[in-house]
């Protein structure tokens, strides 16, 4: 059924480049929007950078370069990242955009009017490196409770009245037990509500941070990074500026936002609670992944120094085997450790010797024996020539790939509703082993000196499961499998995952090499 879906990724910070696990977020949320598309959906996709706050502006005093410029630059490496991987996103925002500022100050003047902003003191221990404040009780060891360092302030401030949202939140936790996936989050939250919600502070006084959207209703203060990055969902959707794409994509569509697990809070809460001020509607799903770990199983982080460079990897192994990787191996509910040499053995496995295997067996006997045609069989033909037992055996073994398939198809689009796409790409790589399978136990190149006609009907069933396993997974590896797809004379259409669709007899074109194997170079860990 085609409906309107509207997908996001954080935005991130912009005091560094990306590394892997920033990508992985990117790579997931692109996979997901390219499966929509592929299934007729209509979709919008938004990513980009979070530009205000203490962290970014100290980054850029570090480099010793103007705040704007650092932005400039590093927004233009994150896109230039997503590119370079495949990224296909409809909006990159950027907070420090115009129309932006506007409408958060409009937003806020709108909460102050309608008395949901209130003016009071504010002390606490602040963590610029996360822009959050902790009571005295959350801190652990006098840090931040993932380690990082905080400051003591006490200042005037402006809060939102989260407390009042409170209640209605629970409610709707109650009402939409898949509000947040995977379950174990929507847990933690609905225990974070059973202590009483505090309200949020939404300023910070320029003394302190300058570079931030100016409070509409007092010019000594800035707006709090997160309400103002948040705000980024509704209007990158086009709230107070593109209405009718507003309605399409935020009011009339399936929302879900992709984060990792450590922004949950900021999300499930802060957001939904601004949302409903609003009188918005909340996303349907707000997906909370786990953490990419390094081999020391500590999460890879822009401020720790323990990072992949996503851009060499995917040189190294290339962008479509990366995306590959981590969608069929990380489970996305958990965290994954990440080692290359582990990385390099299942791509081989699974693409090298599986999926390119098929292909040039298949195509290398369609070149010797069928001019390069896709090959043509008569049904009647294997029916009459041979022993009654053999050809009930070969009947059996197509339709056994042919239900393999069609099975497959039909999970398919429940698998990815539900989040389920390392299973959904399980099932695919069963299908290409058993392809693989089939090929030797039926062993073409022998039988074609024997029976020409079986031996076509043996190429012609592998190579329509394999036509079908490359739409099925070109969300995934877009690029490698519109060339395998345009090699068949196919195109990317979940409309053309019937089996039989392949035309007898038709001219391929020159068979590209998809997957070639990777060597190592080196211990582990090394790209
Ligand atoms: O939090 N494994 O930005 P950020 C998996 N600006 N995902 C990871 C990861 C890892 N090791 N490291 C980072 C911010 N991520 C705010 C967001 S949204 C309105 C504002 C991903 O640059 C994951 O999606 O710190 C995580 O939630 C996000 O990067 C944090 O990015
Ligand atoms: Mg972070």
């Amino acid at each position: 059924m085609s409906q309107n879906i509207y997908i996001s990724t954080p935005l991130y910070y912009v005091n560094d480049k990306p590394h892997l696990g920033t990508a992985y977020t990117n790579i997931i949320a692109d996979i997901f929007n390219r499966y929509q598309k592929l299934f007729g959906s209509s979709s919008f996709f938004i990513t980009g950078t979070d530009e205000h706050g203490q962290k970014c502006e100290q980054t850029a005093k570090d480099l010793k370069i103007p705040v704007q410029q650092h932005c400039d630059q590093m927004s233009l490496t994150f896109e230039n990242t997503w590119k370079a991987l495949n990224i296909e996103y409809d909006l990159f925002f950027r907070t420090s955009f115009n129309y932006h500022k506007k409408s958060v100050q409009t937003v806020l003047q709108k909460l102050y009017a309608q008395g949901d902003i209130y003016c009071s003191k504010y002390e606490g221990w602040y963590c610029v490196s996360e822009e959050i404040f902790y009571k005295k009780k959350d801190l652990v060891e006098g840090k931040s409770p993932s380690g990082q360092p905080v400051t003591f302030l006490k200042e005037k401030a402006w809060f939102f009245k989260m407390s009042k949202y409170q209640k209605p939140l629970q409610e709707h936790l109650e009402i939409n037990p898949q509000f947040i996936r995977p379950l174990e989050r929507q847990n933690e939250i609905q225990a974070f509500l059973k202590k009483p919600l505090q309200d949020l502070c939404i300023s910070r006084p320029k003394t302190r941070v300058s570079w931030g959207i100016e409070i509409p209703f007092d010019k000594d203060f800035v707006t709090y990074v997160w309400v103002d990055a948040l705000l980024n969902y509704i209007v990158g959707a086009g709230y107070l500026n593109r209405e009718e794409h507003f309605e399409k994509y935020w009011l009339n569509a399936k929302k879900i936002h992709f984060i990792g697990k450590d922004i949950l809070i900021t999300h499930a809460v802060y957001w939904s609670c601004l949302l409903m001020a609003l009188k918005l509607p909340l996303p349907q799903t707000i997906f909370s992944h786990g953490w990419l770990l390094n081999k020391n199983l500590e999460k890879m982080s822009k401020s720790k120094g323990s990072k992949i460079d996503p851009l060499k990897l995917s040189k190294r192994i290339g962008e479509d085997e990366l995306r590959w990787f981590l969608a069929k191996e990380t489970n996305l509910s958990k965290d994954s450790s990440i080692s290359i040499s582990y990385m390099l053995k299942k791509i081989n496995e699974q693409l090298a010797d599986n999926l390119g295997n098929i292909l040039s067996r298949v195509s290398n006997l369609i070149d010797k024996y069928f001019e390069g045609d896709i090959p043509s069989y008569k049904k009647e033909d294997s029916l009459t020539k041979n022993f009654q037992k053999e050809k009930l055996n070969l009947r059996e073994e197509k339709e056994f790939l042919k239900t393999l398939t069609e099975n497959q198809v039909l999970k398919m689009e429940g698998q990815i509703r539900e989040f389920q796409l390392s299973q959904a790409l399980q099932g695919v790589c069963f299908i290409l082993s058993e392809i693989n399978r089939y090929l030797e136990k039926k062993a073409p190149w022998k039988l074609i000196k024997e029976d020409k006609n079986q031996a076509a009907l043996v190429l012609y069933n592998s190579l329509e499961a394999l036509r079908i396993c490359a739409i099925l997974i070109y969300p995934v590896m877009p690029k490698k499998m519109l060339k395998l797809l345009s090699f068949l004379g196919e195109t990317p259409d979940f409309k053309h995952v019937k089996w039989g669709r392949l035309p007898l007899g038709k001219k391929l074109r020159k068979t590209p090499i998809l997957f070639p194997r990777i060597q190592k170079n080196g211990g582990d860990g090394r790209i």
